[in-house]
């Protein structure tokens, strides 16, 4: 095991497993966002994620997300995303640990495949779940998005004892569009599943303050970690490829030491 940074940024490479389980103290962590391989055939450098059955890849799965939310700190939230093949399951599991707060849809413009006898996928879900249902952070002013009803046509709402104009901002549904992330834009890495910063953003913003500490546990091509330093939030990034934990040291613009 590698580990890189400071305190404020810090970048683990090594088995998620392995490194939840020995360096990351339980309810240490605001949030944890979690975006594993989804064992539909992608190639991640030497470690080609495939496993032999759903049954195994699902126990995998149990085992981290297990170790995740121990290490939630007890208004923390966590956001994990998955194949839709794979959600119910995760669904099922996590909400017996913690409160589902929302299901969301990570929708963008076209598929990686251009499909011509079914329907191409333009999704992908996300599920965002709270320690305490009744305490968690949930910044709504920093993330408020253009309403498009009433406020666009200029509509009066009568409903209320004084008639007010509609409001021009409301707080994002649970359906979220953002363009994927391709070759030639301006934060394009070489990794063939990087998550649109804007994406992270959002979940940054909406769940966590300045200052928090963010979680990685598959951090890829580190874009929670650079999202979180852009914010000032603190961030630690787990990843075992160390093609990759080089873009997490250029992005976030620390040097290594073993
Ligand atoms: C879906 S990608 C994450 C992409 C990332 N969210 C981004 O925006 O670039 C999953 C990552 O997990 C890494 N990975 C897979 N199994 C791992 C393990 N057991 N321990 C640590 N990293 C692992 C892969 O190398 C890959 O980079």
């Amino acid at each position: 095991m590698k580990s890189f940074g400071s305190s404020e940024h810090q970048i683990i490479c090594g088995d998620a497993i392995a490194i939840l389980s020995d360096s990351i103290p339980p309810a240490s962590v605001d949030l944890i966002f979690i975006d594993p391989p989804y064992n539909i055939g992608k190639k991640f450098q030497k470690n080609k994620a495939r496993w032999t059955s759903n049954e195994a890849y699902l126990t995998w799965c149990y085992r981290w997300l297990t170790l995740a939310v121990e290490k939630l700190n007890p208004h923390g939230s966590l956001y994990l995303m998955s194949a839709t093949q794979y959600m119910p399951y995760l669904d099922l599991y996590l909400r017996d640990k913690l409160t589902i707060r929302s299901r969301i849809v990570w929708h963008y413009d076209s598929s990686g495949v251009q499909a011509k006898k079914y329907f191409g996928s333009l999704y992908e879900p996300i599920l965002w779940a709270v320690k305490d249902r009744n305490n968690y952070t949930f910044n709504a002013e920093d993330i408020l998005v253009e309403a498009r009803t009433g406020a666009v046509r200029k509509l009066i709402d009568y409903r209320k004892a004084i008639p007010t104009p509609y409001n021009s901002k409301k707080v994002p549904g649970n359906v979220w569009y953002f363009p994927r992330v391709r070759y030639r834009m301006p934060e394009y890495e070489k990794h063939p599943t990087q998550k649109p910063e804007a994406l992270l953003e959002r979940i940054i913003k909406a769940s966590s303050n300045p200052g928090d500490v963010v979680l990685d546990i598959f951090a890829g091509s580190f874009t929670t970690a650079a999202v979180a330093q852009k914010l000032g939030r603190k961030s630690i990034s787990i990843e075992w490829e160390e093609e990759y934990v080089k873009i997490g040291l250029k992005r976030l613009g620390i040097g290594g030491k073993n």
